[in-house]
C-alpha cells in the first residue's frame, strides 16, 4: 500500500523522471489518474474508476498526493478534491490558487514588500457583445488608461497563461492598440487586460526554485536556470533560447524565499518555481556583439539536445533516453561558448541582485530535462522530500 500517490492527466518526462527518482529514493510511489475517470461522490462516500479499472481503494488509501496535473485548472480540481477528502497535497490548492492567475501572485509579492514590474489591470474586455447585437471595440480607450500609467512601451500578456504564448511587447499607442484587438478572452483569461513595464533585463531572465517541507524554512536552490538570447524580448526556453545557469546571489536566494512564502501562506510543505529578471537597464558588463556571436555558436550543440529529445523510443525506454539527453547537454554545457555566457551572467547578476524583480510563481514546473542536467536540481527529489515531510513519522 502506497502512501503517497502521484496524480496527472498525461505522463510526460518529468512524471516519469518522478517515479524513477522515487524507486531510487526507495519511495514507494502509488498512482492515480485524474482524466479519463470519474470521480463520483455523495453522502455514502466517494468512488474513482476509468472504464477498466476501480481506483476506489488506492485513492482511500493515499494519505499524500503529488498534483502533477498538466492544465492550471485541472491541476486546481485535483487539489480542491484530494483536500476535500483529507488528504494533504503537494502542492496545496492555496498554492495552485496564488500561481494560477499573475494578477494574484503579483499581489501578494507587492504585498509582502517584493520588487515586483509596475503591472495594470484593465477588468474591461477589449471587445464587448451589445446586448442589443454588434460589438463595443474598447481597445483605444483600454490603451489609454494603460498608457497613462505605463507610458507607451508595453507588455501585454494573459493573466493565466504558460509558455509564453500570447506575451507580447507594444512600442507606442497603435502597436498597443493593435496588440490589444488581437487579444481573445477564454475561459482561462475570461476578463480583461493584463499589461505591465517592460523590465530592461537585456538578454536573460531566472527560473528559481523555492520549496518547503514541513516544519522547516523555506528553501531556495542556490542554483538557478538562465533562460537567455537576442531572438526577441521573450526569453523563455520554449520559444527556442538558450540555457545556462548561475549560482544566485544570497539576497535573490533570500527574496526568493520570501515569493514562496507569500505565494504560499501557511500551506507546510510546496515547491514554486518563480520567473524572476534582473532590472539591468544600462549596466552592461560585456560587449552585446560578441555575446550574440556566443549565443549562435550554441546553435549547434543546442541542436543536439533537441534531436535526443525527440527520440521515439523516451516512453519505452526512459533510463536510456534521460541518458542521451544528459549527454547532449554536457557536452553543450562543456562549450567555450558555454561557459562565456554563464561568466557574463553571473557578473552581470551580482552587480544586480537588489535589482531582480519576481513576477509570476508556476506550481507544476518541466524540469527533468533543463532544470536538472543544467542546474543540477533534481525537482522530483525536492517533490518527494516534501511529500514525506507531510506522513506522520
Ligand atoms: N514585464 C516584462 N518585462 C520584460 N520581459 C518580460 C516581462 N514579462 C515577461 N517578459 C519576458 O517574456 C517571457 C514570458 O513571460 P511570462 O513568464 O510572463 O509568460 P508565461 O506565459 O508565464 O511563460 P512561462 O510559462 O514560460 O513562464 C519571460 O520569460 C520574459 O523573458
Ligand atoms: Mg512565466
Amino acid at each position: 500500500m502506497a502512501d503517497i500517490a502521484i496524480i496527472y492527466d498525461r505522463s510526460e518526462s518529468d512524471e516519469l523522471g518522478i517515479r524513477l527518482t522515487a524507486e531510487r529514493m526507495g519511495i514507494e510511489l502509488g498512482y492515480l489518474p485524474f482524466h479519463k475517470v470519474a470521480f463520483g461522490f455523495g453522502n455514502d462516500g466517494y468512488e474513482l474508476r476509468s472504464s477498466g479499472k476501480d481506483y476506489t481503494k488506492a485513492l482511500k488509501e493515499t494519505r499524500i498526493v503529488l498534483n502533477r496535473g498538466q492544465s492550471k485548472n485541472r491541476r486546481v480540481f485535483a487539489s480542491t478534491i484530494m483536500e476535500s477528502l483529507g488528504k494533504q497535497v503537494v502542492n496545496p490548492l492555496e498554492v495552485e490558487l496564488a500561481c494560477q492567475s499573475k494578477i494574484r501572485s503579483l499581489l501578494a509579492f507587492m504585498v509582502h514588500g517584493i520588487n515586483i514590474p509596475k503591472t495594470v489591470y484593465v477588468p474591461c474586455n477589449v471587445m464587448e457583445e451589445k446586448g442589443e447585437g454588434g460589438s463595443l471595440d474598447n481597445a483605444e480607450s483600454i490603451s489609454e488608461l494603460i498608457e497613462g500609467q505605463l507610458g507607451s512601451e508595453v507588455v501585454v500578456k494573459p493573466d493565466a497563461g504558460t509558455h509564453g504564448r500570447s506575451v507580447a511587447l507594444a512600442r507606442g499607442h497603435r502597436e498597443l492598440v493593435e496588440t490589444l484587438r488581437s487579444i481573445e478572452p477564454g475561459i482561462t483569461n475570461p476578463a480583461g487586460v493584463v499589461a505591465q513595464e517592460l523590465i530592461p533585463k537585456w538578454f536573460y531572465d531566472l527560473r528559481i526554485i523555492v520549496s518547503k517541507e514541513k516544519d522547516r524554512s523555506p528553501r531556495c536552490e542556490p542554483v538557478a536556470l538562465v533562460r537567455g538570447g537576442f531572438k526577441e524580448f521573450r526569453t523563455n526556453t520554449f520559444l527556442g533560447n538558450m540555457v545556462v545557469h548561475v549560482d544566485l546571489p544570497q539576497p535573490v536566494r533570500s527574496e526568493a524565499e520570501r515569493c514562496g512564502a507569500a505565494l504560499a501562506g501557511d500551506s507546510p510543505a510546496w515547491l514554486i518555481a518563480l520567473d524572476a529578471m534582473p532590472n539591468i537597464g544600462d549596466d552592461k558588463n560585456a560587449d552585446e556583439a560578441e555575446l550574440r556571436r556566443r549565443f549562435q555558436d550554441l546553435e549547434k550543440p543546442f541542436s543536439e539536445v533537441t534531436k535526443a529529445k525527440a527520440d521515439p523510443n523516451k516512453k519505452t525506454n526512459f533510463e536510456e533516453y534521460s541518458r542521451n539527453v544528459e549527454r547532449a547537454y554536457l557536452s553543450y554545457k562543456s562549450t567555450e561558448a558555454y561557459q562565456f555566457i554563464k561568466g557574463v551572467v553571473s557578473e552581470s547578476l551580482n552587480n544586480t541582485a537588489d535589482r531582480v524583480v519576481f513576477h509570476e510563481g508556476n506550481s507544476c514546473p518541466e524540469f527533468w530535462e533543463q532544470t536538472r542536467i543544467i542546474a543540477g536540481i533534481n525537482v522530483a527529489e525536492l517533490l518527494l522530500r516534501c511529500a514525506v515531510s507531510l506522513l506522520d513519522r
